[in-house]
């Protein structure tokens, strides 16, 4: 698959269907993610990959309203980082924009291999770190949530979210953010 053809398939879809999580798909996606550029090649991105079905269902309990339909994941990746894992050049810090890069790469890998790994940031940051014993100086920056699309929208999805399943969200259009020569 072409990356443009896996940027244009990515989506953020909530009406999923088990799907078989191997370990040669972790490493697989692992690599992938560990490929992406970072400061000084720092490499601040941290994963943990919860598939025991004991540890998916505590994961599952700190999510919030809303993301309801989470509960049918196969796997839902931490996607974690410091500070101190990145460079910090004068007062900015690197670790979330490294760590989205790697992320990034991972969720078009997934697209690739026709799974869904959908980002979300509703979910109880610190419940997660207990139940990953994630240390407190790491900041949980997403949750992926990842199983395979289903060919039927789910029933306890809002209307909004239905309506997400078959069109997408609308974007700016690229002259609302891309700029040439000088801003504005
Ligand atoms: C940082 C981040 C947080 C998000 N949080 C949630 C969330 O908590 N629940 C949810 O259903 N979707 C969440 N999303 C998914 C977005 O709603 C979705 O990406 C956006 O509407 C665009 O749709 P598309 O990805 O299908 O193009 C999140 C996405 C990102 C990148």
């Amino acid at each position: 698959m072409k990356v443009k053809e896996a940027i244009e398939k990515r989506r953020a879809y909530r009406s999923l269907e088990k799907v078989e999580i191997t370990d040669e798909l972790i490493k697989d996606l692992s690599q992938s993610a560990s490929l992406s550029p970072s400061c000084f090649n720092k490499q601040p991105w941290r994963f943990v990959f919860v598939k025991g079905q004991e540890q998916l269902k505590k994961i599952k309990r700190t999510l919030s309203k809303g993301n309801e339909w989470a509960e049918k994941a196969s796997l839902i990746i931490a996607v974690f980082s410091s500070k101190e894992d990145d460079c910090i050049i004068k007062d900015k810090e690197y670790y979330f924009f490294d760590t989205g890069m790697a992320t990034a790469f991972l969720i078009l890998r997934a697209t690739e291999l026709d799974l869904v790994a959908h980002p979300i940031a509703g979910f109880d940051e610190d419940k997660v770190k207990e139940f990953l014993n994630i240390p407190e100086n790491y900041r949980i920056i997403t949750l992926l949530i990842v199983g395979k699309k289903s060919s039927t929208i789910s029933n306890e999805l809002s209307d909004w979210q239905k309506e997400a399943e078959v069109k997408r969200p609308e974007r700016k259009s690229p002259d609302e953010f891309s700029f040439i020569d000088k801003f504005r």
